[in-house]
């Protein structure tokens, strides 16, 4: 494996970042959107293991203050190889006056303990589909 962080869009096809998100059993939408998600972010990670995508994350932020991470997804092929850390850690150096915040899926909290994160209590969030969310385990 010959792992190459890359910081920008070159060569970045959006259905693939789909098929990422699908296989990583993540939510996940058209190509187009995601685009212009990745387009919209203050930071964004893409790995390749050749000019295979096998890993993604991004951060929308103010660039001075604040931050949220999304999207983070590794190549379940290529999971338990410190890939997820090299994201998270690309992210969280690419704004370096910010503090994050993040939604971890349920399960993975285990996963950003390890790399620093701590869980909110008093998080709180407005969803388009609240039911949807509730269901996927992410809201009470
Ligand atoms: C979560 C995910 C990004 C982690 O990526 P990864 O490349 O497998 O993780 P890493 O190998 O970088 O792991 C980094 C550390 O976290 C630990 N870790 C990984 N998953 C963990 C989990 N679910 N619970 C606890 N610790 C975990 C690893 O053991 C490792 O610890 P170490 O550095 O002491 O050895 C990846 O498994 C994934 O894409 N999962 C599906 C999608 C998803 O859930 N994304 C997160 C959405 S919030």
């Amino acid at each position: 494996m010959n792992v190459r962080i890359q910081n920008n869009f070159d060569n970045v096809n959006w259905n693939e970042v789909a098929n990422l998100l699908k296989s990583a059993g993540m939510s996940y939408v058209d190509a187009e959107t995601h685009k212009i998600s990745f387009l919209n972010s203050a930071s964004v990670v893409f790995l390749f293991d050749g000019d295979i995508l096998i890993g993604i994350g991004r951060a929308i932020s103010d660039m001075v203050r604040h931050g949220a991470i999304y999207d983070v997804a590794v190549n379940p092929n290529y999971q338990g190889n410190g890939l997820g850390r090299i994201i998270i850690e690309t992210i969280v150096n690419s704004l370096p006056k910010c503090n994050f915040i993040l939604f971890a899926s349920p399960g993975k909290e285990g996963f950003y303990e390890q790399l620093g994160f701590s869980r909110l209590k008093t998080g709180m969030g407005y969803f388009i589909d609240s039911s949807g969310m509730r269901m996927k385990g992410f809201i009470e």
